[in-house]
């Protein structure tokens, strides 16, 4: 699939899967069940997220409910400024719901620290973030994350969701792009 356009694979289907399964478990552990309004509210940020929140969501042995934030962030499309504008809110009030932010990757964090201090401005009962990658550049924010999937060098990448030009989403594993795609 897409020919040659993947340069290497940083993380393999099996290697996302099996971390997955671990940060689940740590999850679980950490939000026991409560019913209704007590479950778990896992809140999903479009589209990079997607992959990874539904086999998060299945792979967690606890309930949650699910809910889908689109932010953009203005600036360049290989970095952001922090200034956000919300594309698509929640359907929902999280007020005293316990809330997990999960997200695809934090680069600069900015995007993470924005979106932070907005659902917490909603009074949850707690906020937490489950990120499935981190970058280097993001120990600058200061942005508290209760869960790391991997850390990954400061390297443009795609598939499990996240995406070059809207492509690349549908891979199973995460990898690096050969340059001549950016080129063409
Ligand atoms: P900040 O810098 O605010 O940005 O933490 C996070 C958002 O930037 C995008 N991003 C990437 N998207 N491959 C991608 O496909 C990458 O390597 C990458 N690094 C940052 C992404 O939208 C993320 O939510
Ligand atoms: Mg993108």
């Amino acid at each position: 699939m897409y020919g040659d356009d993947i340069a290497s694979v940083l993380i393999t289907e099996q290697q996302i899967q099996d971390k997955i399964k671990e940060l689940a478990k740590q999850v679980a552990d950490d939000y026991p069940e409560r019913g209704d309004r007590g479950d778990l509210l896992l809140v999903g940020v479009l589209k990079g997220a997607v992959m990874f929140m539904t086999d998060f969501a299945r792979a967690l042995p606890v309930p949650v409910q699910m809910e889908f934030m689109a932010v953009s962030s203005y600036g360049s499309s290989t970095s952001s400024s922090g200034v956000v504008r919300i594309l698509k809110d929640l359907d929902r009030d999280i007020a005293n719901r316990h809330v997990v932010i999960v997200e695809d990757i934090i680069d600069s964090g900015l995007t993470l620290s924005w979106l932070l201090k907005n659902l917490a401005s909603r009074n949850p009962a707690s906020l937490e973030v489950c990120t499935l990658l981190r970058k280097p550049d993001a120990v600058k924010v200061e942005v508290p994350v209760k869960y790391v999937g991997f850390e990954i060098p400061n390297e443009f990448v795609v598939g499990y969701g996240l995406d070059y030009a809207e492509r690349y989403r549908d891979l199973p594993h995460i990898g690096t792009l050969d340059p001549k795609v950016y080129s063409s």
